[in-house]
């Protein structure tokens, strides 16, 4: 697991600036003006703040972009950090501001001058979610610590210290915010973490560990979910040394008796692909293939710790999928709880078998207002989507739009993708009531039409297939490589305007 960087608000100290050790970030407007911590920095470094605000390089920057100005006189650190923001910036891009100085300021001790900036807890959060290194396994021998400030000989993180004239107020704001990167780092350590590290029986007990938080938290065991009737989801863990589980996390923040909003996750702590086995090629990738199941615990973590006026239930199906003597094969035929029968033509197609039974619990047990399913799905969606945006698949144009809503104001992309019945055809099997693949083409949507046969009919539903999301191969704004955490905040926001009025 990783260790967060901790972040503190105090009452503004000019005298505090030139013995601070690390760096110091101040704010610059797009004309340059100094206000008055910009003005105190200047004096110190003998007008260099003022030289590098009229200076062209500054004039090119982009709003919400830093720079390092590196051993400035007059100052006791390493120099100061000039980001580029102005007052009237959005959430959006205040967390941009914030991410562009934790980049910078690597795991150095950091003093934020932030004054009197209305976005000063937003600042604060974008920091917060750029300074997370997944470096639990990084014994630091002899390693100097790479780009992104990963552990480097004995390295701890420094403190970051925001001065703001009204600190309480500030703080206050920033509670649930700070719940948020909470959840998102909860996200990103499970997605992070590889497949011998994170079994099914890790990832339950730290589910289970939520408790504490005031979450309900019930494991459903193998003799469980056989007696519940899910052999589509049993089916996909059988070759596999770790016991399938189904975990189920219950928020009751909300009205007695209200129906609960259900986020639904798939929780493949490794897909070899099974008997269908993946090349070997990029296959420790698959890893992240309980990404779906991270999300939907980080958002549950969030719901907790802010203490949500919400019913949100989560569900997520933990399984391994392994190539072995007892291991499904291609030409199996299983039946899911709902009684509908499955033809297994390729033992890749796993995640949709996990889900179907999943799904159908949820609905059965908890009869909910809405269903929303989170699934590192298809390679195919990221043929179609990248790595920018998730697919959006939905039975509900209300319910979509809201989605689509809550993922634009947090920043995290969400494209609708179509549904329909001329795709649902291409499930048609000979010998069962559906097959569990549909062919080539189209297979980002197949999956979700699949997956739409185990939503009760008139049910609002989302699909949302993170396979290009939950995980990416270069840095972002507010995220380091790896496990981005895609999809806690647009769900945390969803769950705000949805269920808190
Ligand atoms: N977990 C994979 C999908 C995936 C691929 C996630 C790449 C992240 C990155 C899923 O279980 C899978 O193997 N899907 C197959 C489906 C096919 C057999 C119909 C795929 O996408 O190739
Ligand atoms: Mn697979
Ligand atoms: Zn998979």
């Amino acid at each position: 697991m990783s260790t967060p960087r901790s972040i503190v608000f105090r009452e503004t100290d000019l005298d505090a600036i030139a013995a601070a050790e690390g760096w110091v970030a101040v704010f610059l407007p797009p004309d340059g003006r100094l206000g008055r911590e910009a003005r105190r920095v200047n004096r110190l470094a003998k007008g260099a703040i003022a030289c590098f605000a009229g200076g062209r390089d500054f004039a090119k920057m982009k709003e919400g972009e830093a720079r390092a100005l590196a051993c400035l006189p007059g100052l006791s650190g390493e120099g100061v950090i000039a980001v580029k923001l102005p007052r009237r910036a959005d959430s959006l891009l205040a967390r941009r501001a914030g991410g562009a100085i934790a980049k910078l300021a690597k795991r150095a001790p950091l003093l934020v001058l932030a004054g009197n900036h209305p976005r000063a807890d937003e600042i604060a959060l974008g920091l917060a979610l750029r300074s997370y290194a997944f470096d639990a396994y990084k014994s630091g021998r002899g390693d100097e610590g790479g780009e992104n400030g990963e552990k480097g000989e004995g390295e701890a993180w420094g403190e970051a210290r925001v001065m703001v004239n009204a600190p309480e107020d500030v703080a206050a704001r920033s509670v649930p915010l700070m719940a948020l990167a909470e959840g998102v780092f909860f996200t990103r350590d499970l997605v992070n973490e590889p497949a011998n590290i994170l079994t099914t029986t890790e990832f339950a007990a730290r589910l289970a560990a939520m408790h504490e938080l005031g979450l309900e938290v019930e494991i459903l065991e193998e003799a469980d979910l056989e007696k519940l009737g899910m052999r589509a989801l049993l089916a996909v863990g059988q070759g596999s040394q770790s016991p399938s589980k189904v975990v189920v996390m219950q928020w009751r923040g909300g009205a007695e008796g209200e129906a609960p909003l259900a986020l639904v996750g798939k929780g493949v702590v490794f897909d070899t692909g099974g008997i269908s086995l993946k090349p070997a090629q990029g296959m420790e990738d698959m890893t992240m293939d309980m990404g779906g199941a991270g999300v939907v615990a980080g958002v549950m973590r969030t719901l907790a710790l802010r203490r949500s006026r919400a019913n949100v239930v989560g569900i997520v199906g933990l399984v391994e999928n392994m190539p072995d003597g007892r291991a499904q094969r291609p030409g199996d035929i299983v039946r899911s709880m709902k009684g509908d029968t499955i033809e297994v033509i390729n033992t890749d197609a796993e995640g949709r078998l996990v889900l179907a039974d999943a799904l159908w619990y949820a609905q059965e047990r908890f009869d909910p207002r809405a269903v929303i399913d989170l699934a590192t799905l298809t390679g195919a969606i990221i043929i179609a989507l990248g790595h920018e945006k998730t697919g959006v698949f939905a039975n509900d144009d209300a319910l979509c739009d809201a989605f689509l809503k809550a993922a634009e104001s947090e920043g995290e992309g969400a494209w609708r993708m179509p549904l329909g019945p001329a795709y649902d055809e291409k499930l048609r099997s000979d010998k069962a009531d559906m097959k569990n693949v549909g062919g080539r083409d189209a297979g980002a949507i197949t999956a979700a039409q699949f997956l739409q046969r185990f939503v009760t009919e008139g049910r609002p539903w989302i699909h949302l297939d993170i396979a290009g999301t939950a995980q990416v191969k270069k840095d972002l704004p507010l995220a380091p490589k790896g496990a981005t955490g895609w999809g806690v905040m647009a769900l945390d926001r969803l769950v705000r305007s949805l269920c808190e009025g």
